[in-house]
């Protein structure tokens, strides 16, 4: 199957269902040969481009120009490869990330399920004081790091779960398309509510092309949108069904329950 229609070419509530399927495999053992070399992997298998919905920064993504994108998954060395592609929910937040440096200048930054690197990457260019990218993919750390570097940016990266951990130093918080599994979006949730009481001055910035699990979860009420933006053609079409993206954030006058 392609690698790339196994993720997207599907409609919104169909595609939580399918990705469903892949997030249980994406905590399988990834399929590594021994000598698996994630860097080339990722300098062989991606293009370099700009083409997304915040050209300031250069990714390193699979592209309709790399024979992956024509692939059955079967054939790629890597399980769920979501690191090569610029989530449409990662793509506002990184979005309103550049568009809105204060939220992050001087702030010390926690990117959850980073992928790409995109939003982290946004921030450390706002002038954020710290930045830590998070993926629990090891293949994505790599591809972080190589972004950061292909953007001039530091940035510490962890492959730590963290979720469910008590972690409570980040002025801000992204979790960019990160609501696309049901059972994933709860735990997500059950966490943050746990660091807004640890840490209420804490702000949680979430991006989501209104996906099922996001719409549906109970927790959104407790959310503010703070922004919201067109796909642009590429996103649109990469995403059948999908037409625009919100940023969310806690509203601080809605109680935790
Ligand atoms: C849908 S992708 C979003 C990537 C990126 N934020 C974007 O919007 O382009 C979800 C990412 O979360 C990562 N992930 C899954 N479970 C995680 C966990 N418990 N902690 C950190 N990252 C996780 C996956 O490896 C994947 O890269």
């Amino acid at each position: 199957m392609n690698v790339l229609k196994y993720k997207m070419h599907f409609k919104p509530k169909i595609l939580d269902q399918r990705l469903n399927l892949l997030f249980r495999s994406c905590h399988s053992e990834k399929r590594k040969k021994p000598s698996f070399d994630p860097i080339g992997f990722i300098q062989g298998n991606t293009e370099i481009t700009a083409n997304h919905m915040t050209p300031e920064i250069k990714l390193h993504l699979i592209t309709p120009r790399c024979a992956l994108w024509d692939s059955r998954a079967d054939q790629c060395p890597v399980t769920d490869p979501f690191w090569a592609f610029y989530w449409p929910g990662g793509q506002v937040l990184t979005r309103y990330i550049l568009d809105h440096g204060s939220v992050v200048k001087d702030k010390s930054v926690l990117d959850v399920g980073s992928g790409c690197g995109a939003s982290a990457i946004a921030a450390a260019m706002r002038g954020a004081r710290r930045v830590l990218a998070n993926d629990t993919d090891p293949v994505a750390a790599t591809a972080v790091k190589m972004n950061a570097k292909l953007n001039c940016v530091n940035l510490e990266i962890s492959m730590d779960n963290l979720i469910g951990q008590g972690f409570h130093q980040w002025d801000v918080i992204f979790l960019g398309d990160m609501f696309y599994d049901e059972e994933f979006a709860s735990d997500v949730s059950d966490w943050l509510k746990t660091l807004r009481h640890l840490n209420p001055s804490c702000q949680i910035l979430i991006g989501d092309p209104g996906r099922f699990s996001f719409e549906e979860h109970p927790a959104k009420s407790l959310l503010s949108k703070v922004a919201e933006y067109e796909l642009d053609e590429v996103c649109r079409r990469e995403n059948n069904g999908l037409t625009v993206g919100g940023v969310w954030t806690y509203n601080p006058t809605r109680r935790i329950k």
